[in-house]
């Protein structure tokens, strides 16, 4: 078997150039989604395989419905079901996936790098859908195909990241791939929840007040609170959290024209108030619209030749 060097495992080595093509080609798959037209049958005869270790709605059934669209044949390997359970190794398990001949794998895993082990494993293409606080790559893939798509001019916009910066592999994403697209980014949460050396290791701004924060943004990405923060002792409890960090309507009265983006699932009246989604800046469920398209995208670009 002939051992891949194509994988999405982080957008770090992704060029601005595979970017816009990425999206070019994206913009064509959203059409056709958002008039009903079927996609071209370009993955006719591929196996992808789900792998999802750790809990997914978007991003599992989005690509298994870019997918689908292009005509391969989708395998869900259901971790509870398998033979992990008899103690079945991770590595024994994909070896044996392996010799099935499968043309990609989709991988998402609590071990940060799981996705890069995973393909140093197997000869097949290797997806990462998010590795432990790493990456998440198709999520950074399909915000800024977003707001690609809705500003004239994306370079030179500001996205601030609220929340839990030390745990989100979202952050870690977006930094690198709005990086390539001269985007720039900053940070703002409690300073429990910001790595100490973030603004050394990335030259970005980092914000410990929500209202500096929106004044420097043109986009504000709040991410998913968890409660074991609260059992960690990093934030007190979610009702303060909301109080300090969470945006609400007379934050955006100064700032009219800020975008909201969220990877979702969101928390209403702990990262957002719940007014926020009746505003047209809540540009939330087009995400979920546009990672159908960006992924199946993605799909045609590391599978279709
Ligand atoms: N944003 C995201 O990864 O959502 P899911 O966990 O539902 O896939």
């Amino acid at each position: 078997m002939m051992k891949h060097t194509r994988h999405l495992l982080s957008t770090e080595h992704l060029s601005a150039q595979d970017v816009l093509a990425l999206f070019r080609r994206a913009q064509f798959y959203l059409s056709r989604l958002q008039t009903h037209q079927e996609f071209p049958s370009l993955l006719s005869g591929k196996v992808i395989l789900f792998a999802f270790f750790e809990r997914s709605t978007r991003t599992r059934l989005s690509f298994e419905l870019a997918a689908k669209k292009l005509g391969a044949t989708v395998l869900q390997f259901h971790t509870e079901s398998s033979s992990l359970g008899k103690g079945e190794t991770f590595l024994d398990t994909f070896r044996t996936l392996n010799a099935m001949y499968i043309d990609a794998i989709v991988l998402r895993h609590a071990l940060s790098g799981g996705a890069a082990f995973l393909a140093q494993t197997v000869d097949t293409i290797v997806i990462n859908a998010g590795d432990g606080a790493h990456q998440h790559p198709t999520q950074a893939l399909l915000d800024a195909f977003t707001l690609w798509d809705q500003l004239p001019q994306l370079a030179g916009k500001r996205l601030c990241y609220v929340g839990d910066i030390t745990h989100s592999r979202v952050v870690r994403s977006g930094i690198a791939l709005y990086r390539t697209l001269n985007v720039d980014v900053a940070v703002c949460g409690p300073p429990t929840l910001i790595p100490p050396m973030i603004a050394e290791a990335f030259n970005i701004p980092v914000f410990y007040r929500l209202e500096e924060a929106l004044q420097w943004a043109d986009i504000v990405n709040p991410l998913r609170i968890q409660q074991e923060r609260i059992a960690e002792g990093l934030i007190p409890d979610l009702k303060a959290y909301f109080k300090h960090y969470g945006i609400q309507l007379h934050h955006l009265e100064q700032h009219p024209d800020a975008l909201i983006l969220h990877p979702g699932p969101v928390n209403w009246g702990i990262e957002l108030a719940p007014e926020i989604q009746q505003i047209p800046q809540n540009l939330i469920l087009s995400q979920v619209t546009h990672g159908v398209a960006i992924r199946a995208a993605l799909l045609e670009w590391l599978l279709s030749q």
